[in-house]
């Protein structure tokens, strides 16, 4: 069986890069294994404080916010980096040509209850003669050369594209690598499943309420099947889902707080994620346009995602 360094090795992926995923991925290895100690290291609760979001921080997104950014601080590879939970990107080193974005726990809500998180990360090329600073990031998610998640659940698994595809990995704790379990990954263009946090239903606006009514009345409504709803409450276990077994995600703009676009986060959650899904055959866009072509204006940016099997979401959009 194939491990990440065969595939790695036998695609046309810049050495570089190679290293930087590998930092990444090695980096996130050693996250999974704190996760597995849980409550035994004491990592569990409150951290005290809160990211730029006003989210308040756990000490496990500080713990792997800190293990990510000091082993891609050690790779000169790296330019710099933007986390969720650092206010400001983080220049590394000048001469490094890579910048990667990333939610170093995602859906870290679901730590307390011993529930499915990971870690997402996006990749762009990028040079220049000075440290970093935030505008040259401001890339279009098109650019991206390579994005990715490491699932923390039953098993670790990675998914990763670097623009050639979609392939699954799963963690082998006894020989402490990634193996390919699943290569070449595709969403089904229709579906029968759909994940949305029902609880914001009221402060949606009237499109997404007409769409998703239509899904609950099923086969009494005009959609003439009827669906399941699925809510992991992990972005990264959503998606997941939808790359093993198809379906479309929701995290629709509302007007619980009208200033801001939508919950999930351009950089570091919607562009990875919808290159991925693009990558297996899938869409990914905001109510108007696709996310890979929206050009940044912040790093930590919010944005409405719909993403998932080609047709639904352009059923979906059609409202
Ligand atoms: O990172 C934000 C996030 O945790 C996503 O992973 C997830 O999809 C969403 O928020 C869950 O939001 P809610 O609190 O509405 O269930
Ligand atoms: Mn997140």
């Amino acid at each position: 069986m194939q491990n990440l360094s065969d595939v790695l090795a036998s695609s046309s992926t810049p050495e570089k890069l190679k290293a930087v995923l590998t930092v990444t991925t090695e980096t996130c290895i050693a996250i999974s294994d704190a996760l597995k100690q849980g409550s035994l290291a004491g990592i569990l609760g409150m951290a005290g404080n809160e990211n730029v979001q006003g989210e308040e921080q756990k000490k496990l997104d500080v713990i792997s916010n800190d293990m990510l950014k000091d082993a891609l601080f050690a790779c000169p590879a790296v330019r710099a980096i933007a986390s969720e939970e650092e206010d400001y990107i983080v220049p590394a080193n000048t001469d490094g040509e890579y910048f990667i974005a990333f939610d170093p726990l995602d859906g870290s809500s679901n730590i307390d209850i011993n529930a499915m998180v990971g870690t997402i990360f996006s990749i762009y090329h990028q040079t220049g003669n000075s440290p970093a600073v935030e505008a040259d990031f401001l890339i279009p998610g098109k650019e991206q050369v390579a994005a990715g998640y490491v699932l923390y659940g039953p098993s670790t698994m990675l998914v990763l594209t670097t623009g050639n595809g979609v392939n699954m990995f799963t963690y082998d704790p006894t020989k402490q690598i990634f193996t390919l379990t699943n290569e070449n990954i595709q969403v089904p263009e229709e579906t029968q499943e759909f994940a949305i946090n029902m609880s914001n239903q009221r402060f949606w606006s009237d499109s997404i309420q007409s769409y998703i009514n239509e899904l609950i009345k099923g086969k009494d409504g005009s959609r003439d099947k009827d669906f399941n709803m699925r809510w992991v409450a992990a972005m990264v276990g959503d998606v997941h889902r939808i790359l093993c077994r198809g379906g479309i995600f929701l995290y629709p703009w509302d007007n619980k707080d009208p200033a801001k676009p939508g919950k999930l986060r351009l950089m570091y959650e919607a562009n990875p994620m919808a290159m991925l899904l693009e990558q297996a055959g899938g869409k990914a866009h905001t109510h108007t346009q696709r996310i890979l072509d929206i050009q940044p204006e912040a790093i930590h940016q919010r944005v409405a995602v719909v993403l998932g099997a080609a047709n639904e979401v352009d059923k979906c959009l059609s409202y």
